[in-house]
């Protein structure tokens, strides 16, 4: 816990160094965290889709099944690849200077993305991966240009094409990608695709903080308590002013 919580600070302050943030505006996550069906869909996507590559290195699987309404056995069966024991942290086996010398850029680790970028920059970027002859994967992404992670969910969605603007910068033209325009040529629909960025987003703001989720549950024990103790000093009241008068 406290490993997470030091961990958690060190992930603030690259955010503060990249508050000058995109230069697009970035589109709403709209996420719930209490939608487990979300939950388990974007599980279900990270390990079949990110883990390769991104681990979660503080967030155990037990503890994810658990939280997000898995049964263990299902969870086990269906979400661990590897023959990792339930029990054990969600982790990969790629060599992080392999990784490095491929991509251009270690994946990081994932368990604190969310808090670090903020969910709605990782939708957008989720959604804005475009095609780029010029990059060495033949992509490129809006929110995070010259990226060196691959559009791994292209199955999926297809391959967008970028939709430029002339815009002046220092006293020049130059042509910026300020969005990106579906082709259709993946598995899913627009519609689909936007739910599954959501789900995934979904995920990662959940590992980025589970004691949120416990202590949401834990301030409505509160309320409840209080909310009697309230009624229980109130009728003493009324008790003790019977007998003044
Ligand atoms: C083939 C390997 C690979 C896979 C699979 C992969 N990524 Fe990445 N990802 C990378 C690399 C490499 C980077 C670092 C990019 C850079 O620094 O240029 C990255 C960066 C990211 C970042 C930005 C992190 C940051 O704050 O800088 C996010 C968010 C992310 N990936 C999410 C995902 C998600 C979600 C999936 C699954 C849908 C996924 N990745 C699958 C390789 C991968």
């Amino acid at each position: 816990m406290m490993k997470k919580l030091i961990i958690g600070l060190f992930a603030l302050l690259p955010s503060l160094t990249m508050a000058a943030g995109p230069s697009v505006p970035l589109m709403d996550a709209n996420i719930d965290l209490k939608d487990n069906a979300s939950l388990q869909r974007g599980a279900k996507l990270f390990m079949n889709y990110c883990l390769g590559c991104h681990q979660m290195q503080y967030q155990r699987y037990e503890r994810t099944f658990r939280d997000i309404g898995i049964p263990t056995e299902i969870g086990q069966e269906q979400l661990i690849f590897d023959g990792s024991k339930v029990g054990s942290h969600i982790k990969n086996a790629i060599d992080k200077d392999d990784a490095a010398k491929w991509f251009g850029a270690a994946p990081p680790d994932l368990t604190l993305v969310a808090r670090v970028r903020g969910t709605d920059w990782i939708y957008t970027y989720l959604k804005s991966f475009y095609k780029d002859e010029s990059r060495p994967f033949g992509v490129n992404n809006v929110v995070f240009p010259s990226v060196g992670m691959p559009h791994v969910l292209q199955e999926l969605q297809g391959l967008p094409t970028p939709i430029t603007e002339e815009v002046e910068e220092h006293g020049h033209t130059v042509t910026k990608v300020v969005g990106v325009e579906t082709d259709g040529s993946g598995e899913m629909s627009v519609d689909e695709y936007d739910r599954a960025a959501r789900d995934l987003t979904n995920f990662l703001a959940y590992v980025g903080e589970p004691s949120r989720l416990e202590s949401e549950a834990l301030g409505l024990k509160v309320i409840g308590f209080l909310v009697i103790l309230f009624i229980l000093a109130f009728m003493l009241k009324k008790e003790y002013w019977r007998d003044v008068h």
